[in-house]
């Protein structure tokens, strides 16, 4: 997700712009750029970091009543100036800024370069900008033109040197609306860069192209433009697509949610589409992880795999390891990167591979453990003698761990800004699922018929999601029936088991409610001790190999007057007998069920904490990232 604004109309538009852009920094914040057209010059100026740092570099009378400006969320290409947009084309005439994905950018690339065309940074979006340069001579219809060229996800708003009085953008994916003002016109990701200068606004709709000059705003549908032809864009009414804002600018950058935590949540069939997007090629059922193809080679021949990191990132790991074992057949570990980092844990055979799962790329207990991993020694305990490979599955682009790794995949989940990792953690799991599936067929473990199916599985699961996500009040009304209790116990078995734990720990950092995650194998060992009608139970029991053993799990806590909050497989209506309450998982492979059984319990978490009057989004005590030990 990254920040776009644009402004024509009679006022200076830098400062426009750059106050559009601290509105939109919750976006992303990697690097910001702005181009104004001052006459008949394009001021363009770039900055890696927050908009700050863009602020410090422009000098106070930038004139111009023209502009775009961007606020980054990197996925291709590392956050540096030269990614920042606006991006250009040879000549510094056409300027883009970008939000989303060009998935065919790489060939077209190839075709711009073949033709003399000079590229300037690693991103994907500096393809467009190219393409508009070859389609000056059409005037307006440049855009329009170039875009059709273009596969994947927009949001754009884009000027052109000779085309003095007008922004172009476009929609496809991507948000993008625009402000309609007196004398001015602001296009953007979202309102709250629009919020205070106008509250009339026209969103558009993907496959839709706008062209705003100060006083007007020309739409038009890509979808039936023809070219070369009598047929004319067909031009849309603006008049009736006129709304008004009715919310603040903190609804703005929470897309009207009451917090980041919960539009997170409710993100996930989006951020793991993103994740996916690309990755699939489903008629060879193979997984194509760009990232990992300098690894190709050595990953066919691994004998062992240690998958580290720390909280959320740890448990993701889990179930990737999990994974791996059942479909790959590499004895595989997942370790707690705080505890790992202590231990010796080279082995005497050089085929050790380490993968470091981290949202945000910067936790320090498992960036140490990824350091001695490559031969360096850390407080005292030594590094690998033998450097091992290290992948990392991590969300921000260009962060430490990032860097650090000799391959990786990147989630594409997009900025998570609530402390809780939500998104990120589905994100992960469809990443390690991923990883699976590329190694499986690497090494023959996985036949084409299997890796179809997986695929095909993985494919439905934002949609599955979605059809979650719909038993949300049927979730906070559980959670407004056991907001009171101080004590719960989770449980899980086989890949619902990390889950289980995950669960446990949204409720804690969210609720600060006592609540732990066990294997429901252990009740006997120990937990149910604990069980007793103040004591609930959450379970995750969803229709799959272990599901007998965890009925009869069930019925030793109702033995014992626990209630029970269960999530299962839909139309599972035999567990109404058991439970006292439960929601519903549509049915997939087993493998997959943790990305769908995690939802129930993160809703759950943010419905307890917000009825118990917590901070959702900034709980006590946490920070986003622990980049101390
Ligand atoms: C999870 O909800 C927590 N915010 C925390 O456990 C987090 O997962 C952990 O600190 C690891 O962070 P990372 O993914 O950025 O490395």
């Amino acid at each position: 997700m990254c920040g776009i604004v644009g402004y024509i109309g009679n006022k200076k538009a830098a400062p426009i712009l750059i106050e559009g852009l601290k509105r939109l920094e919750y976006r992303g914040y990697d690097s910001a750029g702005i181009a104004v057209l001052d006459s008949n010059r394009v001021h363009l100026v770039k900055a890696k970091g927050r908009v700050v740092e863009l602020q410090k570099k422009l000098s106070w009378d930038l004139g111009g009543n023209l502009g775009i400006a961007h606020t980054r969320w990197a996925t291709h290409g590392e956050p540096s100036e030269k990614n920042a947009h606006p991006h250009t084309d040879c000549d510094g005439r056409v300027f883009v800024c970008h939000n989303g994905i060009i998935e065919n950018y790489k060939l077209l690339k190839e075709g711009l370069i073949l033709r003399g065309h000079i590229f300037k940074s690693d991103t994907d979006t500096e393809v467009l900008a190219h393409l508009i340069e070859e389609n000056l001579r059409y005037g307006d219809e440049a855009f329009s033109r170039a875009l059709k060229k273009i596969k994947g996800t927009y949001g754009l708003a884009v000027i052109i040197k000779s085309r003095p009085n007008k922004i172009f953008a476009a929609r496809n994916s991507s948000p993008l609306v625009i402000g309609v003002g007196k004398d001015e016109n602001i296009v953007a990701s979202d309102a709250s860069a629009i919020l205070g200068r106008t509250r009339d606004v026209i969103y558009l709709n993907d496959g839709e192209i706008a062209i705003i000059t100060k006083d007007d705003v020309k739409l038009q549908s890509l979808k039936v433009q023809k070219f070369n032809s009598s047929k004319r864009p067909q031009i849309l009414k603006v008049a009736e697509r006129k709304e008004k804002l009715d919310f603040n600018l903190d609804d703005a950058q929470k897309s009207g949610f009451p917090h980041f935590m919960l539009k997170e949540i409710f993100e996930q069939p989006e951020s793991l589409a993103n994740s996916l997007r690309g990755r699939i090629i489903k008629n060879n059922s193979l997984a194509k992880l760009g990232g990992l193809e300098s690894v190709r080679e050595q990953l066919k021949s691994i004998e062992r795999l240690i998958i580290t990191g720390c909280g959320t990132a740890y448990l993701a790991g889990v179930v990737g390891k999990l994974m791996i074992e059942e479909l790959c057949g590499i004895p595989c570990e997942a370790e707690l990167a705080s505890e790992l980092r202590y231990r010796n844990f080279f082995p005497e055979k050089r085929n050790l591979a380490m993968v470091a799962v981290s949202q945000s790329g910067e936790t320090a207990d498992t960036l140490a453990v990824l350091r001695r991993a490559k031969g360096k020694s850390i407080n005292g305990m030594t590094g690998s003698k033998n450097d091992m490979l290290t992948l990392g599955v991590v969300n921000v682009v260009g962060s430490t761990i990032a860097r650090e790794t000799d391959a990786g995949v990147y989630n594409h989940a997009g900025p998570e800004i609530g402390v809780a990792s939500t998104k990120a953690f589905t994100s992960q799991l469809i990443i390690l699922a991923l990883i699976a599936l590329f190694l499986g067929r690497e090494r023959g473990t996985i036949s084409p018929k299997m890796g179809k199916q997986i695929a095909e599985e993985i494919e439905v699961l934002p949609k599955m999601i979605k059809q979650i996500l719909k038993q949300s009040d049927q979730i906070k009304n559980i959670a407004e029936e056991y907001k009171n209790f101080n004590n719960f116990l989770y449980i899980g078995r086989k890949y619902n088991f990390p889950v289980a734990f995950e669960g446990a720990l949204k409720l804690k950092e969210i609720s600060y409610i006592h609540a732990e995650g066990y294997g429901a194998g252990e009740m006997k060992h120990g937990p149910i001790a604990m069980i007793d009608e103040n004591f609930p139970t959450v379970a995750i029991v969803p229709e799959d190999s272990v599901y007998e053993k965890m009925i009869s799990n069930l019925e030793e806590i109702k033995a014992r007057r626990g209630n029970i909050i269960a999530i299962t497989t839909e139309g599972n209506d035999k567990i109404s007998y058991i439970a006292k309450n439960w929601l519903y998982i549509p049915k997939t492979i087993e493998i997959l069920t943790p990305i769908l059984s995690v939802i129930p319990l993160q809703l759950f978490a943010y419905y307890m904490g917000t009825l118990r009057g917590c901070d959702v989004d900034k709980p006590r005590n946490l920070a986003k990232s622990v980049t101390v030990e």
